[in-house]
Formats: C-alpha cells, sequence, structure tokens
C-alpha cells in the first residue's frame, strides 16, 4: 500500500495536531493499565519496609506490606505483580537449595498475596542469584556457570512457585534448555494454566546495577554474567532466542533492559507476533528518577513518555516500578 499525499496546501499534517479532541481521535498507540506488570521486592520480617537509595520511591516489603501493596495494586486495575526475594548473606549458599524451599521469601509472598487478592496475577522470578553465594544466575563450577546442573535447580524452583500459586513463570537466568525442561515438569505435575514469561533477550546490561542493591546480590557478584546474558553488539541473535523458546513452550517472551534495546522488541514483534514484553529496568528508573529529583525532568510526563515508547514499539506490557504511579495517572485520564 502506498501513502497517500496531495501536496501542500491539501495536505497539512498539523490539521490532525491542531485540538486535543483531534489527536485523542487520531492517537495510534496508548498505554493503558492493563499493560502493567508491578516488580515489587520482598523481605523476611514484620510490617516493616526498607528504602533503596538507588531506586527512590521503592521499598524492599515484609510479606504483610506485599500484600498490602497488591491489594493497591489491584484497586488500581494493575493486572500483575513480578516477586524478587531479597536474601542476605546469610542465607546464600553453594547449592542453593532455598531458591527451591516451599517456605522461602518469594514463596510465602506469593501464597500471602494469592489468599488475599486471588484476582491479580502473581509472576516470579527463576534464576539461583538471589540465594547463590557468588551472586550468580546458575551454579559455578571451578569459576565456571555449569549449564544443564543449573537446569535441574531452576526446575525444582519452578515447581515450588507454581505449588505456592504463581501464575506466570518468569525464567531471568539464560541457561541454555531451561524452557522446555520446566513446561515439561509442569505439564508432568498437572500445572498446565501456569504460563511461562521468558527473560528471553536478556542483555548483559549495566543497568541492573540498582537491582542488584535491592536484591542483595552487589556485595555478592564476583565477576559479570557475560557468559550467560547477550552481548549488547547482538540483534539477530535475539531473534534466534525467542524462536528457541517459543518451540521450548514459552507463553509470552522478554526483552530486557528496555529502552536501550527498544529495536529488538520491534523486530521480535514484527517477526513472531507473539505476546512481547519489555523490562524498564531499575537503572532505566533510577536514570530517570535522579533527572526527576533534580528538576532536571518533568516526572510524570517523562514516566508516561518512556512508557508509551515500549507500546509503540510493539510490546504488549511493560514491566515497571513506575507501574502504580502510572495506573493513578492512567486512571484519572
Ligand atoms: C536476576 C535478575 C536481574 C534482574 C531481574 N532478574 C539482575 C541480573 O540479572 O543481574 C534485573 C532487574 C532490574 O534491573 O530492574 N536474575
Amino acid at each position: 500500500m502506498k501513502p497517500t499525499l496531495a501536496p501542500f496546501p491539501a495536505t497539512r499534517l498539523r490539521r490532525l495536531r491542531a485540538k486535543p479532541a483531534i489527536r485523542r481521535l487520531s492517537r495510534q498507540h496508548r498505554l493503558s493499565v492493563d499493560d502493567l506488570i508491578w516488580p515489587i521486592f520482598v523481605m523476611a520480617g514484620k510490617d516493616d519496609e526498607h528504602a533503596i537509595s538507588s531506586m527512590p520511591g521503592v521499598t524492599r516489603k515484609t510479606v504483610d506490606r506485599a500484600v498490602k501493596a497488591a491489594q493497591e495494586a489491584h484497586k488500581l486495575g494493575i493486572p500483575a505483580l513480578c516477586i524478587f526475594p531479597y536474601t542476605g548473606m546469610e542465607e546464600r549458599t553453594e547449592d542453593c537449595a532455598l531458591a527451591w524451599s516451599p517456605d522461602n521469601i518469594s514463596n510465602q509472598a506469593i501464597r500471602a498475596i494469592k489468599d488475599a487478592v486471588p484476582e491479580i496475577a502473581i509472576m516470579t522470578d527463576i534464576a539461583l542469584d538471589p540465594y547463590n553465594i557468588n551472586g550468580h544466575d546458575g551454579f559455578v563450577e571451578n569459576g565456571r556457570i555449569v549449564n544443564d546442573r543449573t537446569v535441574d535447580a531452576l526446575v525444582k524452583m519452578a515447581l515450588a512457585q507454581a505449588e505456592a500459586g504463581a501464575d506466570i513463570l518468569g525464567p531471568s537466568d539464560m541457561m541454555d534448555g531451561r524452557i522446555g525442561a520446566m513446561r515439561k515438569a509442569l505439564e508432568a505435575e498437572g500445572h498446565i494454566d501456569v504460563a511461562i514469561l521468558s527473560y528471553t533477550a536478556k542483555y548483559a546490561s549495566a543497568f541492573y546495577g540498582p537491582f542488584r542493591d535491592a536484591v542483595g546480590a552487589s556485595a555478592a557478584l564476583t565477576g559479570d554474567k557475560n557468559t550467560y546474558q547477550m552481548d549488547p553488539g547482538n540483534a539477530d541473535e535475539a531473534l534466534r532466542l525467542v524462536e528457541r523458546d517459543l518451540m521450548e513452550g514459552a507463553d509470552m517472551v522478554m526483552v530486557k533492559p528496555g529502552m536501550p534495546y527498544l529495536d529488538i522488541c520491534r523486530r521480535v514483534k514484527d517477526m513472531y507476533g507473539v505476546p512481547t514484553y519489555a523490562y524498564q529496568v531499575s537503572g532505566e528508573y533510577a536514570m530517570m528518577q535522579a533527572a526527576i529529583q533534580n528538576g532536571w525532568l518533568d516526572g510524570p510526563k517523562v514516566m508516561m513518555e518512556s512508557l508509551l515508547a515500549f507500546k509503540r514499539a510493539g510490546c504488549d506490557g511493560i514491566l515497571t516500578y513506575f507501574a502504580p504511579e502510572a495506573a493513578k495517572l492512567l486512571n484519572r485520564m
């Protein structure tokens, strides 16, 4: 289809920008509360919250506070929460056994939230890093991150989360073969409706720094994650990963980080047309909040513009720490 453009002045592209009502009518992409997944951090304890200094406005919450947050999110119309556990150095071990304990803080939070707010979907994170003595997403043997033994552990973790009541599992580890192994185990155990949102194209990014503070992994991490997370110079590889994950049974795919990788979101959506999500990660959030706090950027405006960009790039939804704030604005619009 060729676009038709009558010569000026018959065509004046400013006509459709002239009035708010006409702009609304002709707007191609919009953000809705239905697009939001809110990542929250949970920690042990009672009725308490700790600020995360590199993520202004975000706190680690005890399970009872996380339940309150879930109730608030549900009232705001947010369809899903994503739970991340904070673990202290003393809880981390080489065998990472806490990762698949039914009673770890993440599984406690899943149960408590499902009990109190059954309507809200709960997404999880599957990777060993919160439980690993060295902060890596997989087991380390002789200085190398080993794949297949890690996948076995991730499957146990997935089953424990499904058992606790999770609706969407989020493998963020970037091991090979994990989606197929998890799907097979979930089916075998009767968890046929538990979905997998794979962190499919997850880059080895410097934008995760504040998150690692939030979950207590910064101090633990030895070395980098370059042997399993994607190289920022690669784009075609993201498509191979999407194809692989879909063939192994992923229901939804994710690109992470978000704003520096919008080109990848667009290519994934165009090529596969599957439910595609972006993670606006901690560093993106921190960067904007720092400028907002300095008065250099207009908070609400820059937040909404950054989220709309994901919709324009083809995403069906966004994991964002701005979720409750954005939902409040969207509900007022
Ligand atoms: C861990 C995990 C990370 C994030 C989500 N899951 C960090 C990492 O891979 O080191 C990052 C989220 C963020 O930065 O907001 N598997």
